[in-house]
């Protein structure tokens, strides 16, 4: 689709005032898995990443966001959603909602209700399509009419991967000095599926915003990991460019090793895998090895993804289903354009 969500000919045009008021948006936007990853920051605030970086989405994995326009001067937080048990989610978008207004000039608040269906906090991306649902939320609401570019600088605001769930399919950051991402491929030009391997429902024990910065002050690996990133930003566009499956596999897997290499040695060491997470992959190294296309990558958190091409599924979810710390499997396809609804 290119439906854009910077379409705003669906709303009424009346400029936001008193009238607006309970008007709302609903917003759906899917995670994504970085297969080169982002993994520390610069200086300064914005979450300006430190390395480039390239993803797939997930077309399943997705946070719905309500967003409406209140009467009051609080943003109001529905209680019985997920992302608000957690106090310090709120604080989180309370504190960049803020900013948003300082920022655009606004002077509205907001009613927040989000839902993911998929584990919060716990190394599958909620914060990606967290942002991104509430960064197209904003723009659509407050008639902003920016442009994608800048709805994706205005998500990495609130988490530097949330950059890249403006879209679906295949995306890069661009490591501009305002850094934003831009989709390379569509989910179409090339159907893989991915399989998630679910070894925690629980929030992991450090975020990654702490992990990246105790990584980069304390890791003596993560001097070569910010050197050696180029070169795999390079083979992974080319593989995807060529659709080159065993290309893609090994630069992602390479590129995933050396980001946990240097969290691990980073001081207290951050180990986010659990004993699941190993045995995922291991079994789809021999998978691999035995004919099958598919490759793992795991984030902050001890979640496996594992992309396969569509005639390896089958064989992935048995090989995994029965996996020693796998709670469950979640199976979904490269996709996740957002969508955006209007009430
Ligand atoms: O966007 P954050 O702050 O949750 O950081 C994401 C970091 C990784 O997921 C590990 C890598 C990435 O590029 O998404």
């Amino acid at each position: 689709m290119d439906k854009s969500f910077l379409d705003n000919s669906a709303m009424d045009k009346s400029s936001i005032g008193k009238s607006s008021i309970g008007k709302s948006v609903t917003v759906s936007a899917a995670a994504n898995v970085a297969l080169i990853k982002y993994w520390g920051k610069r200086r300064g605030d914005g979450n300006q990443p430190a390395t480039p970086s390239l993803s797939i989405g997930l077309d399943d994995l997705r946070t719905t966001t309500q967003l409406g326009l209140v009467d009051g001067t609080r943003d109001s937080f529905d209680p019985s959603t997920q992302l608000v048990m957690n106090e310090q989610a709120q604080d989180r978008i309370r504190h960049y909602l803020d900013q948003f207004r300082a920022t655009f000039g606004q002077d509205h608040y907001f009613s927040v209700a989000t839902t993911n269906n998929f584990p919060t906090g716990s190394g599958l991306a909620s914060s990606a399509s967290g942002f991104a649902a509430l960064a197209i939320g904003l723009n659509t609401l407050c008639e902003l009419n920016l442009d994608k570019i800048e709805v994706s600088k205005l998500a990495r605001r609130g988490s530097g991967s949330a950059a890249r769930s403006i879209y679906g399919g295949y995306v890069e950051i661009v490591n501009d000095d305002d850094a934003f991402a831009a989709q390379i491929d569509t989910a179409s030009a090339w159907p893989l599926d991915v399989v998630v391997a679910v070894t925690a429902e629980t929030p992991k024990s450090i975020n990654s915003t702490d992990a990246m910065t105790q990584t980069a002050e304390t890791s003596p690996m993560y001097a070569a990991w910010l050197q050696s990133h180029e070169a795999d930003m390079s083979a992974a566009r080319e593989a995807i460019a060529n659709k080159n499956f065993q290309q893609l596999a090994e630069v992602s897997e390479f590129n995933c090793l050396k980001m946990h290499a240097t969290m691990i040695t980073s001081q207290p060491g951050v180990l986010y895998w659990l004993p699941g997470t190993l045995e995922v992959m291991h079994r789809v190294r021999l998978l691999r090895e035995q004919g099958s296309a598919a490759f793992f990558s795991i984030d902050a958190g001890s979640q496996v993804k594992v992309v396969c091409m569509p005639e390896a599924t089958a064989t992935v979810k048995s090989a995994l289903a029965d996996a020693p710390g796998v709670l469950r499997l979640i199976e979904t396809r490269v996709g996740g354009e957002p969508e955006v609804t209007f009430s």
